[in-house]
């Protein structure tokens, strides 16, 4: 319930703060965070910067980890408990499972520690601290020496240190990364695909959302509680810091805080740069994977084993195939183009008869000599470079003889040949079209002219040894050949061109970020995404996705029950889960909720926290009509979805019977 004390904070903070700052866009760092407390706490948070991020004391960083280098966790015992997505678990869950044991398909549950699965190749890093470089870099001589001598004395003197430089604000600002990474991380719990993976790709990027996304690690440590490799001899590790977890849920309009690692984001490029991304980048990528999602449906639907063997993939490659459709109908919506243009109308003005004059200009003709290229280099990725049987080829003649082995029964397992060909076909049809000669290589030309027709020349391609699970000649194979030439034209000549005019747009962008802070001193400017450790906070809100639609901010056990329907493979709930609703105890039961938190990709997993720095929630995902935030944050559409900490629990405990495991945590209001 919204009490009227909580309106009265609400409308407080709303007034205080007006409109300035667009409410809750921007992704922080958190040594710098002392910079928005402030703002924090009119929304309602009730600790302190201290608390967030210290390096003497132990703070809620010391809680928060990267996961497996593009994911985030959090720490949520004294004995090294971390909690993450399941969709970030997936690939340690799949590679565990087996005909006999499918714990994908089943769930896992490690009831003892002996039973926890180790998993070699992750690992979980720790951010000891973070520091402003940018005067000793700019000072050095040799900047790259001076990175690494930096580097190096950071990491002297401790077990598991990482170090690295980041820059910010387009080269304008540097930062060292001390990091702590352990690689001994085991699997001890992950609940059924059929309610982690609930909806499925379906229900992927959208809202109202069911999915129970979690998975459980612990991070084991050396004897002294340091990094130590796998060892039977390792022990549970002892955290700094473990979040509390909140059993109290939030009410829309609770401030919301995501501690995490998003991946990547442009919010201050030039209008040109969106312009492609939305209105040609994004529009060519969809059209290829949409054929391609076709080609993989058509066969899946007609059999159990192909629908098996192209799941993984097909949910690879719809993901970013529905976030690309978000992003550029969101930047269509919003016409972010003729926002950013005007803007850029106001900046020139402002720029005449300065330093910054002409500096736009000269941005947008590089970007339009960089554009075609650009489009050439994606393009080919994703259709020659997309079809299977050729990048197997060359995996398969690049490997050693060792694994050579594996790679082609792992291949040959999941592959169908009718689905690749027709992939052939369909993108091979689309890349003589779109693609200009100049910027493909002669060979594609010439073999269309050999063949008379893409169709001819897909028989050739794939009425190889290869394609029969022939390995006897496979450096002579038609495919290997294919992909050679593609990757051959696209290192010698694509990728030298675009990365020359590429450095030349970043260092104009370097100048172009700083002159639009002197422009508009008075605008917070948060850094873009670098896959470096953020705050980013905001309230617990619905959205009007569109006209006469007004969505509620949380989804609760009785939704999921309306999804229910064994014919649909993503919809189909587990029976237990079923026989739990029936037994009315748990109609109201929460699953997910949506916030105005600004994240992106790699802020999966992340601790959704409250005003009080406990743990309510899992972060995994967005609303679609919001995915253009990587480019330009909409306060009205964005929100970030998260699964709701109670639901986890019950997962736990009443679903998979497995609650032993939440002895160790601590629990509060
Ligand atoms: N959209 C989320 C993200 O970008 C979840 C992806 C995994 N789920 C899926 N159905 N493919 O990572
Ligand atoms: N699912 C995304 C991830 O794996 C998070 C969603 C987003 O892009 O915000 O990081």
């Amino acid at each position: 319930m919204m009490d009227i004390r909580k309106t009265l904070i609400a409308l407080a903070a709303a007034l205080s703060t007006g409109a300035v700052a667009s409410a809750d866009e921007g992704m922080w760092l958190p040594a710098l965070i002392s910079q928005r407390i402030e703002h924090m706490q009119q929304k309602g948070f009730t600790l302190d910067a201290e608390d967030i991020y210290s390096i003497n004391n132990a703070s809620l960083k010391d809680a928060v980890v990267l996961f497996g280098g593009g994911c985030t966790a959090e720490v949520v015992s004294p004995e090294g408990l971390l909690f993450t997505n399941h969709h970030c678990g997936y690939s340690q869950i799949q590679k565990h499972s087996s005909v006999e044991h499918d714990y994908l398909k089943d769930g896992f549950w490690a009831l003892d520690r002996e039973e926890e699965l180790p998993n070699p190749g992750l690992s979980v890093m720790f951010l000891e601290y973070m520091q402003d470089v940018t005067s000793v870099l700019e000072k050095a001589q040799d900047r790259q020496a001076a990175i690494d001598s930096l580097k190096a004395a950071a990491v002297s003197g401790g077990k598991g240190l990482k170090a690295s430089v980041e820059e910010f604000y387009y080269g304008n600002q540097y930062f060292l990364f001390v990091y702590k990474e352990f690689t001994d991380v085991r699997l001890v719990g992950a609940p059924p695909s059929s309610i982690g993976k609930f909806g499925g790709d379906t229900d992927n990027w959208m809202w109202p959302r069911h999915t129970g996304d979690f998975s459980i690690f612990r991070i084991y440590a050396g004897k002294d509680n340091e990094p130590a490799d796998y060892s039977i001899e390792n022990v549970p590790y002892r955290p700094k810091k473990y979040f509390k977890i909140a059993t109290g849920g939030l009410d829309e309009g609770d401030f919301t805080f995501i501690y995490g690692f998003p991946g990547s984001t442009r919010e201050y490029v030039t209008s040109e740069e969106i312009r492609y991304i939305a209105e040609v980048s994004d529009p060519a990528k969809i059209a290829l994977r949409t054929l391609r999602l076709g080609n993989m449906k058509k066969y899946m639907d007609m059999s159990q084993d192909i629908r098996i063997r192209y799941s993984s993939k097909y949910a690879n490659v719809s993901n970013s195939w529905k976030k690309w459709q978000g992003e550029s109908g969101g930047i269509r919506r919003n016409a972010t183009v003729a926002t950013r243009k005007e803007y850029e109308g106001r900046f020139r003005q402002w720029a005449q008869g300065g330093p910054y004059e002409g500096l736009l200009d000269r941005l947008d003709s590089l970007y339009a000599l960089m554009e075609p290229v650009a489009f050439a280099g994606e393009y080919m990725r994703e259709s020659a470079l997309s079809v299977e049987l050729p990048a197997f080829a060359t995996a398969y003649a690049d490997a050693a003889d060792e694994t050579k082995e594996k790679t082609a029964t792992e291949f040959y397992r999941d592959w169908w040949l009718p689905i690749d060909k027709e992939n052939f076909i369909a993108l091979m049809t689309a890349y003589g079209k779109n693609v200009p000669e100049r910027l493909r290589p002669a060979y594609f030309d010439e073999q269309l002219s050999r063949y008379g027709s893409v169709e001819a020349w897909a028989d050739e391609i794939f009425g190889g040894g290869l394609a029969r699970e022939d390995l006897s000649d496979p450096g002579n194979d038609p495919a290997l050949l294919f992909r050679r030439e593609f990757t051959r034209f696209y290192n010698d000549t694509i990728a030298p061109r675009h990365a020359g005019l590429r450095d030349e747009i970043d260092r104009l962008y370097k100048d172009y970020m700083r002159a639009q802070m002197e422009f508009e001193p008075d605008r917070d400017f948060y850094p873009d995404a670098n896959l470096t450790l953020r705050v980013a906070y905001g309230n617990v809100a619905g959205y009007e996705p569109s006209d006469g639609i007004r969505y509620k901010p949380f989804s609760t056990l009785a939704g999921i029950m309306e999804k229910d329907n064994p014919e649909i493979f993503d919809y189909n709930v587990p029976q237990k889960l079923r026989d739990l609703y029936a037994s009315g105890l748990y109609d109201d039961m929460p699953v997910c909720f949506i916030a105005t938190n600004h994240t992106s990709g790699g802020n999966s997993g992340s601790p959704v926290i409250n005003a009080e720095g406990n743990l309510v929630g899992l972060n995994f995902d967005r609303v679609w009509e919001g995915t253009m935030s990587d480019l330009d944050f909409d306060p009205a559409f964005c929100r970030n979805i998260c699964l709701d900490i109670r639901y986890l629990l019950f997962v736990v405990d009443k679903v998979c019977g497995a609650g032993s495991l939440l002895q160790e945590l601590e629990f509060v209001e």
